[in-house]
């Protein structure tokens, strides 16, 4: 196989530079993007039917996905429009995953070589999931049943924390950000369901002391109430921000650098934040994939 000839050759191409020594076969399984012990595809699919309905397509080995798409998932889309702006080799970074699902995000940056991972899930059947995907990769990550509302229970911090497919699902979207701002040493991932920037509404702002009152009208910097379950028929969604009101709320709770926003689809933004200017994210290269960016 290609991919076992090109480990052994960067195995002896580290072994010479005396750098980082040969990684266990099981490192070099998973980068072929296999888990290091398969099991049988029967069991797989068994466990993985128990545990539906699933929402993150994770593969588990010997074939089996938990979901048996032949388009991409969501998640993945996300992953790859991120990638350009994510160091080659996450080692030496911890990972926050807050609202992790099935930890595909989670498993994601394991593979990629973070160190500690830490991931959020307040909803028991899919941390469940999540316990049998990381179980079938034999992967360092622990789980919590926490949600974001949780977040000053987690008494450490970590270098990134991903918030993808999660702003929309808070009630209070801007407390949560506070929070992970405690915990993040370096960088935001946010994705989120928004508000189409021609779509707006316009309010009049009033400027001022009363003394001196001016008016303005806004078109942005909203963010719309869900009181029941209109958006996707999901009674857990609660806002849809528009671009600017995320930006505002990042720049509030202290991320101070904001990435180019990207549209995945219409409604659905990516961009990350960090707090200091240099960050392990690499801000130029984001953008440059194939989700459209505007500003
Ligand atoms: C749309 S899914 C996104 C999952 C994953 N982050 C992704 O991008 O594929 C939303 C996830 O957030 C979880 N969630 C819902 N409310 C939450 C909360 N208050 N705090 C943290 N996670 C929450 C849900 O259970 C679900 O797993």
């Amino acid at each position: 196989m290609i991919f076992d000839r090109l480990e052994r050759l960067r195995a002896r191409v580290e072994r010479r530079r005396g750098g980082h020594p040969a990684p266990p076969p099981a490192d070099a399984q998973r980068r072929r993007g296999e888990p290091p012990r398969p099991r049988p595809a029967g069991e797989l699919r068994a466990r993985a039917d128990a545990l539906a309905p699933w929402y993150q397509r994770v593969y588990l080995g010997s074939g089996v996905h938990t979901l048996e798409w032949a388009h991409a998932a969501h998640h993945e889309s996300v992953w790859a429009s991120l990638e350009p702006a994510l160091p080659a080799d996450l080692r030496g970074l911890s990972v926050l995953d807050v609202g992790a699902n099935a930890g595909w995000f989670s498993l994601q940056a394991k593979r990629r070589g973070a160190g500690r991972v830490l991931g959020l899930e307040p909803d028991p059947r899919y941390l469940a999931q999540a316990e049998l995907c990381r179980e079938a990769w034999d992967a360092e990550v622990e789980y919590r049943a926490l949600g974001a509302e949780d977040l000053g229970a987690v008494d450490e911090t970590f270098d990134l924390v991903l918030a993808t497919g999660l702003l929309y699902h808070l009630r209070h979207p801007l407390l949560a950000l506070e929070r992970i701002a405690d915990l993040c040493r370096d960088a935001v991932v946010v994705e989120t369901e928004v508000v189409p920037p021609r779509r707006r509404q316009r309010i009049r702002m009033r400027l001022g002391p009363p003394e001196r009152l001016g008016i303005r009208s806004v078109d942005s910097g909203f963010m719309k109430f869900v009181e029941g379950d209109e958006l996707n028929g999901d009674p857990s969604n609660w806002w849809v921000p528009d671009t600017e009101c995320v930006q505002g709320m990042l720049r509030t709770a202290g991320f101070r650098h904001l990435s180019r926003p990207c549209y995945l689809e219409p409604t659905r933004l990516l961009l990350f934040a960090s707090k200091a200017e240099s960050s392990a994210l690499d801000f130029d290269a984001f953008g440059r994939s194939s989700a459209t960016s505007r500003g």
